[in-house]
Formats: structure tokens, sequence, C-alpha cells
């Protein structure tokens, strides 16, 4: 350790005037796990540290060579003139980031930076070399696997969707099939009715799948938002029952907005169609409007158990679930369908519990429509 401090407090000491300061760069790049190489202002080597030497070769053959004569790994990148990155780093103190660079059979975190005296000029560079080839391809197979997941998630979820109005409308038409002689015809319509809705159910699925493709901008007309989330808890107002549980819309928004009816028709279904499926059987749900200065409020309120602080960021990506049979859809559909209007939707603890899931519509916000009602 001496001798090889002498060695280079030799070298330091007759090309560098802050020598002090570059003594205490070797001795960091000595204790560093990361590969360090410093140069001196012409680019030659002056320190090369153990995890460099272990990796790309002994420090007695790199030292006083010019960097990328003894990093042939360097030079041959394709990916980056290094010679160029040296030069600007050495000549103007450019730094070079490079958090995921790969590097032949690897992949680097790579910093190159300049070395600066006390009073600011540039001494040298020093190149710092990490190799996260093992996380990197760790990262890149947990990706494909979430991804892979994510798929059979969504295709089981479409298959349970479509299977349900498959096998209600194919038992009701084995019933026709067999009694339409004897059925009378208030009990034929009722029939077809049923499976006009169970088709219905199928063709919302499918727009609901077309559109996690889709996007675009909103189709807007001058709406009053109480007048939509009416429509959206009358409509889940027979599911609620059927569990026992209970809608309960306090209209407070008397404006009308520019809004794309059916986008905004579908996120509040979204989520209050999450908040029946978290109350389960005698729960509550409570949903309110009002107008605030600049923006129109829908809030959706549940007795259910809430969200845990963890899952509260997540519930709004794709294909995030909890549920069996869950597709992690409707609320990342929700906020998508509310940004493009220019608005927000957020998530919250309900005060005593539960959750609370609050959209804000403003009035002017969205790119493409008129700017007022
Ligand atoms: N009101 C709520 N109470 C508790 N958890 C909820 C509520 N709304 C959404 N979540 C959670 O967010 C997740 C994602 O919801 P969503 O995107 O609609 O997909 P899905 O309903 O298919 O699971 C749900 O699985 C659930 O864990
Ligand atoms: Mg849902």
């Amino acid at each position: 350790m001496t001798t090889r401090f002498r060695f280079y407090s030799e070298v330091l000491l007759r090309v560098l005037p802050e020598e002090d300061y570059a003594l205490r760069l070797e001795a960091l790049a000595e204790a560093l796990p990361l590969a360090v190489a410093a140069t001196d202002a012409s680019g030659r080597v002056l320190v090369w540290n153990p995890a460099l030497a272990a990796w790309m070769g002994p420090r007695e053959a790199a030292v006083g060579r010019p960097l990328l004569e003894a990093l042939p790994a360097l030079a041959a990148d394709p990916n980056l003139d290094w010679g160029l990155a040296l030069h600007a780093c050495l000549r103007e103190g450019a730094r070079c980031d490079l958090p995921r660079h790969p590097l032949g059979e690897r992949v680097v975190r790579a910093t190159l930076g300049p070395m600066r005296g006390p009073s600011g000029q540039v001494l040298g560079a020093v190149l710092a070399l990490q190799d996260i080839t093992r996380s990197a391809r760790e990262e890149e197979r947990r990706r494909l696997q979430a991804r892979s997941e994510a798929v059979a998630a969504l295709g089981a979820g479409i298959a349970h969707e479509i299977r349900n109005p498959i096998n209600a409308l194919s038992l009701n038409l084995q019933l026709l099939r067999e009694r339409i002689e004897d059925l009378p015809r208030e009990a034929i319509a009722a029939k077809a009715d049923a499976m006009i809705a169970e088709l219905q159910r199928m063709e919302s699925l499918v727009a609901h799948l077309l559109e996690v493709s889709r996007g675009g901008p909103p189709d807007l007309a001058p709406e009053r938002v109480d007048d939509i989330v009416a429509a959206v808890v009358e409509r889940l107002d027979g599911t609620a029952r059927r569990q026992g549980a209970q809608v309960v819309f306090r209209p407070g928004s008397v404006r009308q907005l520019p809004v794309d009816r059916a986008r905004i028709d579908r996120a509040v279904h979204n989520v209050v169609r999450n908040a029946l499926e978290a109350v389960g059987p005698a729960g509550r749900v409570e949903v309110e409007t009002r107008d605030d200065p600049h923006s129109t409020v829908i809030v959706v309120d549940d007795n259910g158990p809430g969200i845990a602080p963890a899952d509260r960021k997540r519930v709004f990506e794709l294909f995030f679930t909890r549920k069996r049979g869950g597709t992690g859809l409707g609320l990342p559909l929700a906020r998508r369908a509310v940004e493009s209007h220019g608005g927000e939707i957020e998530v919250l603890e309900r005060p005593g519990g539960g959750a609370r899931f609050v959209i804000h519509l403003p009035l002017a916000g969205t790119d493409t429509g008129p700017a007022r009602a």
C-alpha cells in the first residue's frame, strides 16, 4: 500500500499541482466497490482501482497509457464515442451519465466526469463503471414475467366476463327452442330482452377493451354531471339491491360542463361498481356532487374495508387487481377518461373507514373542446 501510494503520489506530483485532491481520489477509489479509473489532463491513466483491475486487467499495464487504449472495451463501444466524450470532459468539464449502458456482453452503469482542482480547472477525468448485468437481466426477466402475468390476468378476466353472458344466452335460446310453441308472446319478448341485455354486456366489455388500446380526444357536448351520475346510480341500483347494499346519490351540481358523456359515465360506473364490490352485503355507497369555483367534483364514498396505503398508489395501474376474476382495468380506464377531460381522480381514506374516490372535472381544461359551458 505504501509503495503503491508513493508511486501514485510521485506521478501525481509530477502531473498535478493539486496533488492532495488527486490523492484523496486515489484513496477513495481504493475503497470503492465501483471500477474506477482517473486520468490526467491529457487523458492518460493515473488511477486504476482494484475493482477495475479485477475486471479489465492489471493496473501496471494501464497506468500512464491513454484511457481508451487501456480500456479497449470502451474504444470498441458501438453505442458511444468514448473518445469524444473524454475529450469533451477534459476540455469543457462535460459529464456523461449512463444509468444503463450495454458494453460488450455486459450492462454497466457508467459515469464520466471531470476531476477539478480547487480553482475549478479540469485536472483530469474520472470514469466509474458498475457492472449491472445481473440486475439488468433480472429486471428484464421480471418485466417480461409481469407482462405475461398481466396478459394471463386479462385473458382470465375476459373469459370470465364473456362466459356468463354466453351461458345465459345459450340457456335462453335452448328454452325458446324447446318451448316456443307454448310460450306466450310476452314471455318470448321478455326472453329476447334478457338476451339483448346479455349481448349489450358483451358489447360494453369489448368497448372497454378497445378503449384500453385507444384513447384519443373526448367527444364533448354540454352535459349536467348530475344527470350522468344519476343514470349510473340508477343502473347499478339493481346490483346493489341484489347484494343487500345501498347506493345513495346526493346531487349537488347544477352547471353544465363540456364532457364526453359516455366516458364520464363509464368512469363513474367503474368507481361505483368497485365500491359496491368492496362493501359486500348490507354495505353503503354514497355518491355526492358539488360545483367548486373551478371544477365540478364527484365524490364516491363506501363503508367497505378501504384500501391499504401501499395499494392506494397502485390501484390506477393497468391490471392491478386484488379480486379473483378482476381485470384491473376499471380504475386505469376511469383515470384515462377523467384525464382526457383535463381532470383528476384520486383515492383517499374515507373519514370513519372505507374508501373515498374523488373526481375533479375542470370547467375548462380539455385541449380539444370549448373552453366554457
Ligand atoms: N372502493 C374500493 N374499496 C376497496 N378497494 C378498492 C376499491 N376500489 C378499487 N379497489 C381496489 O383497486 C383494485 C383495482 O380496481 P379496478 O381497476 O377497478 O380493477 P378490478 O375491479 O377488476 O379489480 C381492486 O381490485 C381493489 O383491490
Ligand atoms: Mg373494477
